[in-house]
């Protein structure tokens, strides 16, 4: 059996993995309630964006795998497995899934006194970085840089616990390469077309305002 670390480096350090992971009729996932209500991120996330992203394309998904897994050897298995082993349509939902809880899971109404990391984390993110502006900087770049769907994530390395900003294209996840990602943003138009229309910048700064660093630095603890 694994202990926790390994676990975490295996599937990531999602900290609602539990309850995304709870089935109902007939092993079906189901799609979990947000940690806010749908107006909460407004202005910088608008509650018709929430409705579309979180309660027609992350339900979508679920919805998908539910589908697909039927009957499969991926029948029992969590979301996390799914999207470890699976490959096609069911690899593209359930790590759909899992990118869109992880993102949602990180984020929270704006809070002016809680818009950085603790200090523990931040002196790692200064360290790998050279300053926790450098740092959103170049996770700005990489959101805004990537040509297509996909995402921007912060991740670490397992064994040096390195920090690092990398992108991923359509429905790809860091942990396929070994890496635990920490935080993420979707940068798939879905995501702010509705709100911002064609700019991805602003989005992204928009998205700055309403990390929730607390969840973020949660996960940096249980992966380090
Ligand atoms: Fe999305």
């Amino acid at each position: 059996m694994m202990n926790t670390t390994s676990q975490n480096q295996a599937y990531g350090v999602l900290l609602s993995s539990n309850t995304v992971n709870a089935r109902g009729d007939n092993n079906a996932f189901q799609l979990q309630p947000l940690p806010y209500t749908q107006d909460a991120l407004a202005p910088y996330i608008s509650e018709r964006t929430i409705q579309f992203h979180y309660g027609k394309h992350l339900a979508g998904y679920i919805e998908n795998t539910n589908k697909q897994k039927a009957g499969t050897e991926f029948e029992n298995k969590t979301i996390e497995e799914i999207m470890l082993h699976a490959g096609g349509s069911l690899f593209n939902n359930a790590a759909q899934v899992y990118n869109h809880y992880f993102q949602f899971e990180a984020l929270q109404p704006h809070r002016e006194n809680e818009a950085a990391p603790c200090e523990r984390m931040m002196e790692a993110i200064r360290k790998e970085f050279g300053g926790f502006d450098e740092f959103k900087a170049q996770f700005t770049q990489a959101a805004v840089t990537l040509f297509g769907s996909g995402y921007a994530w912060l991740t670490v390395s397992p064994q040096e616990k390195k920090l690092e900003i990398i992108q991923t294209h359509n429905a790809e996840n860091p942990l396929k390469d070994g890496k635990i990602p920490l935080l993420n943003l979707d940068v798939w138009e879905h995501a702010y077309y509705l709100d911002v229309q064609n700019l991805r910048a602003k989005y992204v700064e928009n998205f700055w305002k309403i990390v929730n660093w607390n969840a973020v630095e949660q996960r940096w603890k249980k992966a380090v």
